[in-house]
């Protein structure tokens, strides 16, 4: 909780570097390993960047995608699989996109806006700052998460990066 909202309340100040999604995901498959075995929920990890480097804040990254993945895991039934995604993004020239799916119980669609806003929470030990986290990293980062979701069958966050880093 304390450590949450710490980084909450800390101005944020990015340490950009030439990122490689592989170790960025190895990193996020550490902190998560012990969450994904208590949930017995197995991470899958599709890299369509191969080692296409791009520029972000490999630790704020790690972050952000550490709280998509165990949000992820938090909703979803035992033995159900994550997906990690990474690749280029068609749509918006410059860019890559980044997206965690699960097939867990989803997000009601009168709830995906405030599930970004600070304290806003379901679990009963929840601190509601996991994904305001995440929207300010993406966002500094000068990207843009957003969340698709068919109640009951799974939610897919997806954040879009600018490939050399922020766009101004
Ligand atoms: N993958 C998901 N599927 C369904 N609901 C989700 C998912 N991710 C987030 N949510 C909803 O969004 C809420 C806010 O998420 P957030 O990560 O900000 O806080 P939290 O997970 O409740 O608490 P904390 O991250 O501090 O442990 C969750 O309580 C949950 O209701
Ligand atoms: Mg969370």
């Amino acid at each position: 909780m304390l450590s949450s909202l710490l980084s909450y309340a800390k101005p944020l100040q990015l340490d950009l570097s030439s990122v490689n999604m592989n170790q960025v995901v190895q990193d996020v498959r550490e902190a998560v390993s012990a969450e994904l075995k208590s949930d017995s929920c197995r991470l899958m990890f599709v890299n369509d960047l191969g080692d296409k480097p791009f520029v972000a804040d490999a630790e704020q990254l790690r972050m952000a995608l550490t709280n998509l993945v165990l949000n992820a895991a938090q909703a979803s039934p035992p033995e159900s699989e994550i997906v990690l995604n990474a690749k280029v993004d068609d749509a918006h020239i410059g860019n890559i996109e980044i997206s965690v799916s699960d097939r867990g119980r989803g997000v009601p669609n009168d709830l995906k806006d405030k599930i970004f806003k600070p304290f806003f929470t379901t679990r009963k030990i929840g601190t509601g700052l996991g994904l305001a986290n995440v929207k300010k990293i993406i966002e500094l980062h000068g990207g843009e998460i957003e969340v698709r979701s068919d109640e009951g069958k799974g939610a897919v966050f997806t954040i879009v990066l600018p490939m050399e880093g922020i766009e101004s």
